[in-house]
C-alpha cells in the first residue's frame, strides 16, 4: 500500500497486491481449521454443496457489493454508508460489523494461540504420536487450564504491535511469499491423502451429497461459513475496496478472492477426512478436529516434524493477515467517525478484544460451566458472529445496492477498466436484488423456526 499525493487514504500499489491482500484477509483458520469442522458436524457432503452454492449466488455479488461501496466513496463501512444515502440511517449497519470483528477477534485469537503451542510441540517433537487418545490428550492439555490464556495474549499484543507500528505492509509483503508456499503444502498433504486407506470413504463423506440431511441448522452453518471465510457481512472487504485504485477490475477481484479462499477450504478438506477415516476418528470432533487429526498425518509423514513446525508456522502468519484485517474495522471507525488518534483507536479496540479473547480462552477450562443458550463464551461468540451478525450485515447490504443506491453506481463501479458484459452486470443486479437478500432472509428466518 502506498499514500496517494493530496489524499490521506492508501491506496493499493498493484493490482496483485490488492489481490495477494484480499485473498490474505479471508484465507486464515475460517479455511483451514473452521471449514473441517463445520463440515465435519454437518454431514459433510450436504454441508459442502450448500456451502458452493453460498459462494457463487451470495459471496461473489457481495463481494463486488462491498468493494464498489469501498472503492466508490473511499470510505470505511459507516462513511460508505452515508456518502451513499445521507439522509437514512443506513450506516446503523456498521455497528453490527464492528460488534462482529470484536467477537470474531476474540475467538479467533485462541485459536491462533493454539497454532503456537501446535508449532511449539512440533519444534519439540511432541506431537508425534500414533493413537488417537493421543491426540486428544494432548488437545486437552494445551488447551484447557489457563495455558490458552497466555498465548491469546500473545497473540493479541502481537496484533497490536503490527497495527500500532504500521508494519502492516511488512505483513502483506510477507504474505505474498508466505501463502503461496501454504498453498504448495496443503498441495503436498493432499496428495499424501491419496496413499491413505480411508481416503475413498473421506472423499465420499466431503463430496457425496445426502439431500436428505440438508436441514435449517446446516443451511445456517453453510451461509455463517461463506461469510466467515470470505470475511464478508462486516466491511472489511468494504475497507479493502477503498484501497482499491481505478484500474482494479472489482468483478475479477471479487472472484479470484472467493474461487482460492473456497480452494483452500477444499483442499483443507481432501487433507482431513481421509486421514479421520483412516485413523478411526470422528468427523463430528467439532473444534477440535483439525488438532487432533493434523498431528496424525504428520506422524505418518517422513521428516513429520519439520513439516508440522512448518504447517503451523504458516497457518499462525494466516491468521495474522486475517486479524490484522478485522481489526482495521473498528480502527478505522474509531479514526474516521471518532477523530481519535490511531493510537487510542487500536489500544481501545486491543482492549476490548482481549477482555473478549480472556473469556473465549478459558471457555475449554476454568469457564467451560459458564454457558448463556446452552454455549461457552468461544461458541456464542462464534456463533452469533458468523450465523448473525454477518448474514445480517450482507443482507442490509445487498438490499442497500440492490435497491437503494442507483444501478448506475454499482454498474459504472463494475465496468470500470473492464470488459464485464451486459449479461455479467445483469447477473449481478438480479443476484444482490433478489437471490442474497430473499436466501439470507429465509435461511435465518428458518432457523429460528418460524417457518417450516
Ligand atoms: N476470513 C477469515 C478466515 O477465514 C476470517 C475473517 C473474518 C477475517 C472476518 C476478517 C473478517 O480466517
Amino acid at each position: 500500500m502506498s499514500q496517494t499525493g493530496n489524499n490521506e487514504r492508501a491506496v493499493f500499489a498493484t493490482r496483485f497486491g490488492a489481490i495477494a491482500t484480499t485473498v490474505g484477509s479471508a484465507v486464515g483458520l475460517g479455511n483451514i481449521w473452521r471449514f473441517p469442522y463445520e463440515a465435519g458436524i454437518h454431514g459433510g457432503g450436504a454441508f459442502m454443496i450448500c456451502y458452493v452454492a453460498f459462494v457463487f449466488l451470495i459471496g461473489i455479488p457481495l463481494l463486488c457489493a462491498e468493494f464498489a461501496m469501498g472503492r466508490g466513496t473511499r470510505s470505511n463501512i459507516f462513511g460508505a454508508y452515508k456518502k451513499l444515502r445521507p439522509t437514512h440511517n443506513w450506516h446503523l449497519a456498521g455497528y453490527i460489523g464492528i460488534l462482529a470483528s470484536l467477537l470474531i477477534l476474540s475467538f479467533y485469537s485462541v485459536v491462533a494461540g493454539w497454532t503456537v503451542e501446535y508449532f511449539i510441540s512440533s519444534v519439540f517433537g511432541n506431537l508425534n504420536f500414533s493413537d488417537a487418545e493421543a491426540g486428544h490428550r494432548l488437545f486437552m492439555e494445551l488447551t484447557t487450564g489457563w495455558r490458552p490464556l497466555e498465548w491469546t495474549i500473545v497473540f493479541l499484543a502481537l496484533n497490536f504491535l503490527i497495527l500500532i507500528g504500521g508494519v502492516t505492509k511488512g505483513i502483506e509483503r510477507a504474505s505474498n511469499i508466505l501463502m503461496p508456499l501454504l498453498f504448495v503444502i496443503l498441495i503436498a498433504f493432499c496428495i499424501n491423502s491419496f496413499t491413505l486407506p480411508g481416503f475413498g470413504e473421506g472423499i465420499s463423506f466431503l463430496f457425496h451429497p445426502d439431500f436428505s440431511k440438508i436441514t435449517p441448522s446446516v443451511l445456517l452453518g453453510a451461509l455463517g461459513q461463506a461469510f466467515f471465510s470470505l470475511s464478508l457481512g462486516l466491511g472489511c472487504m468494504m475497507t479493502y475496496g477503498s484501497y482499491f485504485k481505478s484500474d482494479n477490475r472489482i468483478a475479477r477481484t471479487a472472484t479470484t478472492t472467493a474461487v482460492l479462499d473456497s480452494l483452500v477450504a477444499v483442499l483443507a478438506g481432501v487433507i482431513i477426512f481421509p486421514a479421520v477415516f483412516s485413523f478411526g476418528l470422528s468427523p463430528e470432533a467439532g473444534p477440535a478436529l483439525v488438532f487432533e487429526v493434523l498431528p496424525f498425518i504428520f506422524s505418518h509423514l517422513v521428516g513429520g516434524g519439520v513439516w508440522s513446525a512448518l504447517f503451523f508456522l504458516l497457518l499462525f502468519l494466516a491468521s495474522l493477515t486475517s486479524t490484522v484485517s478485522m481489526s482495521e474495522i473498528s480502527i478505522t471507525y474509531f479514526c474516521e467517525e471518532k477523530k481519535w488518534s490511531r493510537r487510542k483507536a487500536t489500544i481501545v479496540s486491543s482492549l476490548i478484544a482481549l477482555a473478549g479473547g480472556v473469556l473465549c480462552a478459558l471457555s475449554f477450562g476454568p469457564l467451560s460451566h459458564m454457558k448463556i443458550f446452552g454455549m461457552t463464551a468461544f461458541s456464542l461468540f462464534d456463533y452469533v458472529s458468523s450465523n448473525i451478525c454477518l448474514p445480517v450485515g450482507g443482507f442490509v447490504c445487498s438490499i442497500f445496492v440492490g435497491w437503494f443506491v442507483d444501478v448506475r453506481f454499482l454498474r459504472g463501479q463494475i465496468k470500470m477498466h473492464s470488459t464485464a458484459g451486459r449479461f455479467v452486470l445483469r447477473l449481478l443486479v438480479f443476484c444482490l436484488r433478489w437471490i442474497c437478500p430473499m436466501a439470507i432472509l429465509l435461511i435465518l428466518l428458518n432457523s429460528v423456526g418460524f417457518i417450516g
